[in-house]
């Protein structure tokens, strides 16, 4: 687990990823990706940990892909570091865990991209979002034009990648980029009271939720639903469905196995 530039905490079944390069307001280069996408599948093959915050060390959650680094890309390096952010952000989109983004200062370029491949986001009320790439001479590249639309409407995206204009944690959670914002010291804990209150669930159930939603956001609402009917049924094989209901019967809280 010893990375250059992040931190693994594991907290009882939370683990929290810290990336960790605050000289460079945690800027993405390609060796922090390398280094993301092994803790990520690290995180993933590890059945104690039920759900993931993943935070920036320092003023910044992420400021973005590393400008130095990609200053004197050409079309075919730049379109092969593109396709590692992409890769990895699809990673942490599709894991088998939620993904909570602790978001505690400038969420920039890659850095929103990277809040946005997770599955909720809390910002600090000092985090900052936007998407500046336009004024780089550069359109986003780790799906930012794919994902702000999804999440906050096409207008909205367009506007804030258009002007690149940074928006502050009240806009993002009004817009519907943040599901909250809180005070920075109260920031972590809010985060891991969530994560708890996650894992303290069916981990098949939210995993299967997970999956479920995700897919059927990607797809038409009959396949979605399909999706949704194959889990739903798939949970009555799971010994949490049986326990979950008996325990409710009982009115008493259940004792989740995840199996
Ligand atoms: C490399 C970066 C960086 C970045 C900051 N730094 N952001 N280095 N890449 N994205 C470095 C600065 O150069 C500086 O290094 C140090 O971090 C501190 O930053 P300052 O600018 O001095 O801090 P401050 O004045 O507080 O301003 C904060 C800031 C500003 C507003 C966030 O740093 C900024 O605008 N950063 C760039 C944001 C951005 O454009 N992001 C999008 C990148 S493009 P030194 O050595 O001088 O101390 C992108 C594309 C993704 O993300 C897709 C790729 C395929």
């Amino acid at each position: 687990m010893g990375y250059e530039n992040l931190l693994l905490k594991k907290e009882g079944n939370i683990c929290i990823l810290t990336i960790n390069r605050p000289k460079a307001l945690n800027a993405l280069n390609s060796k922090v990706l390398e280094e993301l996408s092994d803790a990520v599948d690290q995180i993933e093959n590890d059945k104690d940990i039920h759900v993931v915050i993943i935070t920036g060390e320092g003023k910044a959650f992420v400021a973005g892909a590393d400008i130095l680094e990609m200053k004197d890309m050409t079309p075919e390096t730049a379109r092969k570091f593109a396709k590692q952010g992409l890769e990895v952000f699809r990673k942490i989109e599709l894991m088998e865990k939620v993904v909570i983004a602790a978001v505690n200062g400038f969420a920039l370029g890659g850095g929103c991209e990277l809040a946005m491949c997770c599955d909720i986001r809390i910002a600090s009320e000092k985090a900052k979002f936007g998407q500046p790439e336009v004024g780089l001479g550069i359109t986003p590249g780790f799906a930012g034009t794919q994902r702000l639309s999804r999440l906050v409407g096409i207008a909205k995206a367009k506007e804030l990648i258009f002007t690149g204009d940074m928006i502050d944690a009240n806009e993002a959670e009004r817009i519907g980029l943040a599901n909250k914002v809180v005070k920075a010291d109260e920031l972590m804990n809010t985060a891991i009271e969530l994560a708890k209150n996650i894992a303290s669930k069916g981990q098949i159930a939210v995993k299967y939720s997970k999956i479920a939603i995700n897919r059927g956001f990607e797809t038409d609402i009959e396949t979605g639903m399909e999706t949704e009917r194959n889990l739903f049924s798939l949970c009555f094989a799971t010994y949490d469905q049986k326990e979950g209901m008996t325990a409710f019967i009982e009115k008493r809280k259940p004792e989740f196995k995840n199996q």
